[in-house]
């Protein structure tokens, strides 16, 4: 099969500074992308800042060959994803794709999770891949091209104990995407998510030791395909670590239906409403009344 290539490709890479983005930075700019490499700099619960990060990885990018800038904005402010934004246009004249991939974390158990603590999680995945997200969508609707990747987390997917801040973000960002993939699909413009898992400094101390590596490199390839503008997939989620590829899905059961539903019906029927057999995958919301009008309609 023929290289997959990014030549004449503008990526911006959030958090590219460590772990998972830096991979996916060095990847895409080995494959011929201008690459610009956002990082704040700071610690895994988000606190502090430094220039050190970005500007490390863009040095490896340029020793490479490849073409690279560094840019520290935080993307948990409207204005941090607009100068991000405006760096990419600035320096390589246009921008093609999104990798929003930074992230914090403030794990805590939920009897003990402060506001901040919430807010500050939600600050850098959610709402910061909306800021960096918004302006880079207008950009790329003008332009009718665009490939934007967010990051989920199994956490997100499935819940993990202590991470009600961390999942609640987590499964905002596929939110986004649901509805974005929708609004950005007659203007050339495909959104998914991708639910990575990878040793770095922030997952260190909770992925078992031993068993498969678990290295960012391992990912970076999905997340290079959901970039690359063959990529047919739009709204979808992959997981991918350690090698394998999988894709992660929202769906229904046919259900239970009853015209004249009671709170009886609901208990004498969890058998049907749980059985998973014949599930649905609905592409939108509006899809999910479609399903019940043919119930209706048995
Ligand atoms: P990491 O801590 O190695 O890298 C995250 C980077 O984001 C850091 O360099 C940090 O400085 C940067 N960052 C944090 N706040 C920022 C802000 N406001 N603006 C700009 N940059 C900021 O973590 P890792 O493991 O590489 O995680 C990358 C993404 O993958 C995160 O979104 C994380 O939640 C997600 N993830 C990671 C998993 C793993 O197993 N490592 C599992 C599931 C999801």
């Amino acid at each position: 099969m023929e290289q997959f290539r990014f030549e004449d490709r503008t990526a911006i890479v959030t958090g590219a500074g460590n772990g998972l983005g830096r991979a996916y930075a060095m990847l895409l700019a080995s494959r011929g992308a201008n690459v610009v490499v956002n990082d704040l700099g700071g610690a895994v619960d988000g606190t502090g800042a430094g220039e050190g990060a970005a500007m490390t990885v863009v040095q490896e990018i340029r020793a490479l060959g490849g073409a690279a800038v560094a840019d520290t904005h935080s993307v948990a402010t409207v204005e941090g994803g607009e100068m991000l934004v405006a760096s990419a246009l600035d320096t390589f004249g246009g921008l093609d794709i999104v990798v929003n991939n930074a992230g914090i974390l403030r794990d805590r158990a939920f009897h003990k999770l402060s506001p901040g603590d919430f807010d500050a999680v939600l600050d850098v995945h959610l709402r910061g891949t909306y800021f960096v997200t918004a302006p880079a969508y207008r950009h790329m609707r003008r332009h009718g091209y665009g490939r934007i990747v967010v990051t989920t987390s199994a956490a997100g997917l499935f819940g993990n104990f202590g991470q009600a801040n961390y999942g609640a973000a987590k499964m905002g960002v596929v939110g986004l995407v649901k509805a974005l993939a929708q609004e950005g699909a007659g203007h050339g413009i495909q959104s998914n998510v991708i639910a990575p898992g990878a040793s770095t400094r922030m997952s260190g101390s909770v992925l078992p030791a031993g068993g498969p590596a678990l290295t960012p490199d391992l990912v970076a390839p999905a997340v290079a395909y959901l970039c690359h503008e063959s990529c047919p997939l739009n709204g979808e989620i992959l997981s991918a670590f350690g090698g394998r590829v999988a894709r992660a899905f929202l769906a229904e059961t046919v259900g239970y239906y009853n015209g004249a539903l009671t709170v009886e019906d609901v208990a004498a029927n969890l058998g049907t409403i749980l059985d998973t057999d014949g599930y649905l995958e609905p592409r939108s919301g509006m899809e999910t009344l479609r399903v019940l009008e043919d119930l209706a309609n048995r």
